[in-house]
């Protein structure tokens, strides 16, 4: 983005640079929280990475990350918020592994909506038990952004922020970049410095892997999806592909297919590949995959990922499919 780009302009018609944001923002945030203790829940997504970025430019210390691991993340996205906030940023971060909790109250769970259900409200669950443990937090932080107050206003969806974490907990809120678009945001992102892998991240669910571990999760399967996922974005990269796509992914569906390991018949699960192009999320297509590249995919998933007999890849369009499998 050059920097002459102007943003903030289409929400709320304030034509800054990307630098003349950070700094009225910073400016904003100190003037609202003085020398109060802000809190974040930091989930290494675009919007909540950059917030946690422009909160840690303004107030330091002040600001208290917490990254909760619901066990459904892809593989090294813990590790890479470690790596970039509290190492690289120096923010004051709380990692809380939430893995055994999360997964125990989703055992036996095979309803989509349920699935989702459980894994908001436990979020919910950890996230105030962190902040119960804080002393004298009066503001929460959030990386609301001018489409979740668009879609909130028309209904569209609940607004997954603010919905998200309870009003009771009676944080004022610090929202800057609610005004932002997605590409704006991004922009603020790579100024501050982030790591490009994570401003440009695609999108991904909030319950996360869940979503593609189908009908109830174990955690076999769920490593299936993890370990698949890892190569499919191992291989597209090395092809060039990360940010042509708009998003790639594996699913693992709760079925068993036969395979033949070591001369005896076994069943095992198909992992299928999810790869689309898009411009709103709204309708998809899938490209044109290089056939050695999936046949170097395929190889690669049959012998790395454990349980696994073979690969599919799925050509549907959006709609009538959808782009997620749940
Ligand atoms: P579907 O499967 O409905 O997905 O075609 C449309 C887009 O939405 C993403 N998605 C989510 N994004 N929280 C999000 O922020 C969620 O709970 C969620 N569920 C689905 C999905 O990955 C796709 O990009």
């Amino acid at each position: 983005m050059s920097e002459e780009k102007k943003i903030g302009g289409r929400a709320f018609g304030g034509e800054l640079n990307v630098e003349e944001f950070i700094a009225q923002q910073v400016a904003l945030i100190r003037e609202q929280v003085g020398d109060g203790k802000v809190l974040l829940a930091l989930s290494g997504g675009v919007d909540s990475s950059v917030v946690a970025a422009l909160l840690i430019r303004a107030i330091g210390e002040q600001l208290v990350c917490v990254h909760v691991n619901h066990g459904l993340l892809r593989k090294g996205e813990p590790e890479q918020v470690i790596e970039v906030f509290r190492e690289n940023l120096g923010a004051n971060l709380i990692y809380v592994d939430a893995t055994d909790r999360f997964l125990d109250k989703l055992a036996n769970v095979s309803d989509p909506e349920t699935k989702r259900k459980i894994i908001g409200e436990e979020f919910i669950r950890v996230f105030e038990e962190e902040a119960s443990k804080l002393t004298d937090v009066k503001f929460l932080a959030q990386g609301t952004i001018y489409p979740d107050i668009i879609e909130s206003e028309k209904g569209v969806k609940a607004h997954h922020n603010v919905g998200g974490l309870p009003e009771k907990l009676g944080f004022e809120l610090v929202e800057p970049v609610k005004y932002l678009f997605k590409d704006e945001v991004r922009a603020v992102g790579e100024a501050l410095g982030l790591p490009h892998s994570m401003v440009w991240r695609q999108p991904f669910p909030g319950p996360g892997l869940g979503v593609r571990c189908t009908g109830a999760i174990t955690r076999d399967r769920l490593e299936a999806v993890r370990e698949s996922d890892a190569i499919l974005r191992e291989e597209f990269a090395a092809a060039g592909l990360e940010g042509k796509i708009w998003q790639y992914f594996t699913v693992v569906p709760d079925i068993r297919t036969t395979g033949v390991v070591d001369g005896k018949r076994t069943d095992l699960w198909p992992v299928i590949i999810r790869a689309i192009t898009s411009v709103d999320a709204m309708s998809a297509a899938a490209p044109r995959l290089d056939w050695e590249l999936l046949e170097r995919i395929t190889r690669r998933i049959q012998s790395e990922v454990k349980g696994v007999s073979r690969v599919l890849y799925d050509m549907s369009p959006k709609p009538p499919a959808t782009i997620e499998w749940e």
